[in-house]
């Protein structure tokens, strides 16, 4: 069934949900502040670096898509508006509910101005409880009746940037979070052309799925890390520990991959805030501390296996990949942030490249140095930190060994293989390769 919808937000979550239900056959309206965006979005242009989205906006814009960047008539005539704003985090790790809020103002004005109901949606990611306080907060400013004018849902999203459209047309699950039947009826229909398992649990339970799931993958991420540290002390190589550990159904072998530490707008905001809510419950959140400050030493890993080879102060070292992963312009809470500010602080000069966030980050860390390629920010460095998994680091042993000469390559992302690296006389360290 073709439904009409609108998306409060035009931000990751709400162009990309936006623009896969476009390609359903859904209406969909987007409405964003961001007036920049909004032009992006209506030339049929991305305004963020996600594979596939390029396409999918230029067959739907100006037929099923469209957006805006004020609230007149964007929700008039929806079926549904989902709200897929930001909830920043706020000093002491709770969530900024301020846009959630603002949003909701928009949505009960024409909740009280129209004559048919309408499914309020929340996406964004929210502390358990939001969506029931959001019902009671609509029907205070628009005088009508949840369940009779208007309902709310919580529908969490578990998508990852880099494989997002993916993700939308291929969910594990839907979890559909209401109150009432009627309400779960009608979100069903709106996912009736995906074929995943669906969840229907209360809005509150949502909200924690979302909130649980993603501290357990950040907990995993955590675990394999520290896992990874006692492999390098113990001469093994953490790879075919995992192989092994994740062989297990019960555990299983996905988001066991050592790393830089996970960084990204939703794991490290996510995991803080549902801390708070616990312990704003009484409840001592002990893994989920574990799993941030496990993470926090792994960011700076890469860093100080380099230290521990040699003293890095005057000498120039280069960072290779600066977003928080593969295939995403996004930087935020990016190891690559904490590599280069230890670098600097240890007095070596660093010369940065990344395909997509050169730009980002000059942002953040304007006192290094941005290159144009790998090739440019490698040769002649005294070392080099590869810091993301982007394909274009895979490359042969021979092609770092060529512009690095005997320099040390620390790979916190273990793209190369060990066999090569050591046949071209590759000075090669990995995270989580003991040398045994
Ligand atoms: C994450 C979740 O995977 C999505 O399901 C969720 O919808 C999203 O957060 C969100 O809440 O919006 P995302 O942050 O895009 O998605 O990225 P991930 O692919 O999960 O990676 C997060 C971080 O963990 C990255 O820094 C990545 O490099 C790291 N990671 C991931 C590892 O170090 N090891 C792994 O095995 C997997």
């Amino acid at each position: 069934m073709i439904m009409k919808m609108s998306f409060v937000g035009a931000g990751y979550v709400g162009l990309v949900t936006g623009a896969a239900f476009a390609a359903d056959g859904h209406d969909v309206k987007l409405v964003d502040i961001d007036a920049k965006k909004v032009g992006a979005v209506n030339r049929g242009e991305s305004p963020i670096y996600e594979p596939g989205l390029p396409a999918l906006l230029k067959k739907h814009v100006g037929k099923n898509l469209r957006a805006q960047s004020s609230f007149a008539g964007a929700l008039e005539g929806s079926d549904a508006a989902f709200i897929c704003v930001g909830t920043p985090q706020m000093e002491n790790g709770s969530t900024d509910l301020k846009y959630v809020e603002g949003a909701l103002q928009a949505v009960a004005e024409e909740i009280r101005k129209r004559e048919g109901y309408m499914l309020v949606v929340i996406k964004s990611t929210v502390p358990p409880g939001t969506a029931i306080r959001a019902e009671k907060t609509l029907a205070k400013l628009s005088g009508k009746k949840p369940g009779v004018d208007f309902g709310v849902a919580s529908n969490p999203e578990f998508l990852r940037e880099g494989s997002a459209l993916e993700d939308c047309a291929q969910p594990d699950r839907i979890i559909i979070g209401t109150a009432r039947e009627s309400d779960a009826k009608m979100l069903g229909r709106i996912y009736e052309r995906h074929k995943a398992r669906i969840i229907r649990v209360t809005p509150t339970a949502a909200e924690m799925i979302k909130y649980a799931s993603n501290s357990f993958l950040a907990a995993k991420i955590s675990y394999a890390n520290e896992i990874a540290r006692m492999c390098e002390s113990l001469g093994l190589d953490v790879d075919r520990v995992m192989e092994g550990v994740g062989a297990d159904r019960r555990i299983g072998a996905s988001f066991l991959n050592a790393g830089a530490g996970f960084g990204g707008s939703c794991f490290p905001k996510d995991v803080k805030s549902l801390a708070f809510e616990a312990r704003k419950k009484g409840v001592a959140p002990i893994l989920l501390d574990a799993a941030l400050e496990v993470n926090e030493l792994q960011k700076k890993h890469a860093f100080a296996i380099l230290e521990g080879m040699m003293k890095v102060q005057g000498k120039t070292v280069a960072v290779l990949g600066l977003s928080f992963k593969e295939n995403t312009d996004d930087v935020r809470e990016s190891a690559a942030i904490d590599t280069i500010a230890l670098l600097q602080s240890a007095g070596a000069s660093v010369r940065a490249y990344d395909p997509k966030a050169n730009a980002a980050m000059q942002k953040i860390c304007p006192g290094a140095k941005y290159c144009a390629s790998a090739a440019d920010c490698l040769d002649g460095a005294d070392a080099a930190i590869i810091i993301t998994a982007w394909d274009e680091f895979r490359k042969p042993a021979a092609y770092y060994r060529k512009l690095l000469g005997d320099a040390p390559l620390v790979d916190a992302r273990r793209l190369l293989d060990e066999k090569d690296a050591a046949a071209a006389g590759l000075n090669y360290h990995c995270i989580g390769r003991g040398k045994g």
